[in-house]
């Protein structure tokens, strides 16, 4: 039993600082909750001379000196990116120290190795911030949603692209245009890749799937399709067929295999998820007795990701006060197979700019029923190059990504298509399915 838990960070940056900023100004609230005091006593930073938060006196350049301290209790790695982070994470847990993390890339890659390292040590890993910021997600899966065979898990999990995505569909700008607004305020890096390439999103899909399905969901596992291809136009159809366009982190169970997928989606306007807007994120989970549940708030921001992270830290050090240290983890099934993308189904939106002259359309549904897919609905649009061209758009009922695929090269062979501009899912599982 610990009468005084000792913290130390690695990181003191954008959530670095929020973290201690509130262990120093929250102290008596978290030793009244915790039963004893808990205090922050190491901080690593990279460069030395910047203007920080904490007492010059915590701060350290060098890791062993908070990784090798023995009165370290915990170590809290709020530094992000692979390396050096990984390995400080896994060395903290050969010296017995209990772990918090917001690193969704480590945790991603090499949660379940980090998990076994901390089981064989004794200790606990927690990484709540790790995905959706504030939001409760992991904490959730690992304990309150244990009873469940989780059907599925649907989420909007970047804050960036939920934003660029919201400001197209609010006010019919282009891609280019509403990146620049997320930049201009601070919610987009300059180097925005990660977030609108999907790979942030597929990296807490990773860590979602892994704790939801008990089983190994890798972010190379995920088909991942970025937002960077979507136009006003995408936008303008969406809304009349009765959908918005969202970066959508699909997880679910098909005939006891795993499918996991990152994509823009079309969603009915009727869908929860529709009418989460902005950066704010949404995780909707399906499961067999506790039936749909969504957690929704701010998946980013120094104050709810520091909101988790302390959260982790209060859960740790009461561990710690009280004793009882380890929550073994759930052993993760290893007959469970990732579903290969090719089956994977889903209805699709097609914009295609054709030659506008008859006949047109009896060859599209020809290459269409030749891959065993069917039209659901055809729009034609405004006519351009004086009238040659038209813009088509069609959905499709549901389709496997393989059967769409060669329908997609067939379609592009044919002379009277100029273009295929666009292909979107359609993420509708309020419709029933072609019979
Ligand atoms: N920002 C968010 O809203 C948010 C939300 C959820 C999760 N997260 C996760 O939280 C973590 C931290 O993000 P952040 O936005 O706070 O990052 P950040 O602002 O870039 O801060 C990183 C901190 O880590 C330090 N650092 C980086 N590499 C280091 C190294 N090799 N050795 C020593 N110190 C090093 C930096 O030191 P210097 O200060 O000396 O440069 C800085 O203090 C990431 O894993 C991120 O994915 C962030």
């Amino acid at each position: 039993m610990k009468e005084e838990v000792n913290v130390g960070l690695l990181g003191l940056g954008v959530v670095g600082s929020a973290v201690a900023g509130a262990l120093l100004e929250k102290e008596a609230m978290i030793a009244g909750r915790v039963g004893c005091p808990v205090r922050l006593r190491k901080v690593l930073v990279r460069h030395a001379g910047k203007e920080r938060a904490v007492s010059p006196s915590m701060l350290t350049l060098d890791p062993s000196t908070v990784l090798d301290d023995p009165e370290i209790d915990i170590v809290v790695e709020l530094m992000g990116g692979e390396k050096p982070a990984h390995d400080y994470l896994l060395r903290a847990i050969q010296k017995g120290k209990q772990v918090v993390t917001a690193n969704k890339e480590v945790m991603a890659k090499f949660g379940p190795e980090i998990m076994d390292a901390a089981s064989t040590m004794g200790v606990d890993v927690a990484f709540e911030a790790s995905v959706g910021g504030g939001i409760p997600v992991v904490g959730p899966f690992r304990l309150d949603l244990l009873a469940n065979n989780i059907q599925q898990i649907t989420a909007i999990i970047n804050g960036t692209t939920n934003y660029i995505l919201s400001r197209m569909a609010k006010e019919g700008i282009d891609f280019d245009a509403a990146l620049k607004a997320a930049q201009s305020r601070g919610y987009a890096e300059p180097d925005p890749r990660n977030d609108v390439e999907g790979i942030d999103a597929a990296y807490k899909l990773a860590i979602l799937a892994t704790l939801g399905f008990h089983a190994r969901v890798r972010p190379e596992d995920i088909f991942t399709e970025g937002i960077t291809k979507l136009t006003a136009q995408d936008f303008r159809y969406a809304a009349e067929l009765g959908y918005t366009i969202k970066l959508l982190a699909i997880a679910r169970e098909v005939d006891g295999q795993i499918e996991a997928r990152v994509h823009p989606a079309f969603v009915p306007l009727d869908h929860t998820l529709a009418s989460v807007n902005g950066v704010f994120n949404a995780v909707h989970i399906l499961g067999d007795l506790v039936g749909p549940v969504m957690f929704y708030g701010r998946g980013a921001g120094p104050g709810p990701t520091s909101s988790a992270v302390v959260a982790d830290i209060i859960d740790l050090a009461q561990r710690l006060h009280s004793g009882s240290v380890m929550r073994p983890p759930v052993p993760l099934e290893k007959t469970k197979r990732l579903r290969p993308v090719e089956d994977v189904e889903s209805r699709y939106y097609l914009r295609l700019q054709v030659v506008n002259r008859p006949g047109v359309f009896a060859q599209i549904t020809r290459v269409l029923g030749e891959a065993e897919i069917s039209l659901a609905s055809v729009i034609q649009k405004s006519e351009t190059d004086s009238g040659r061209i038209a813009e088509v758009v069609l959905t499709t009922y549901e389709a496997t990504e393989a059967a769409m695929r060669v329908a997609l090269r067939a379609l592009s062979a044919l002379p009277v298509i100029e273009e295929v501009s666009n292909v979107i899912r359609v993420e509708d599982t309020s419709r029933p399915a072609r019979n």
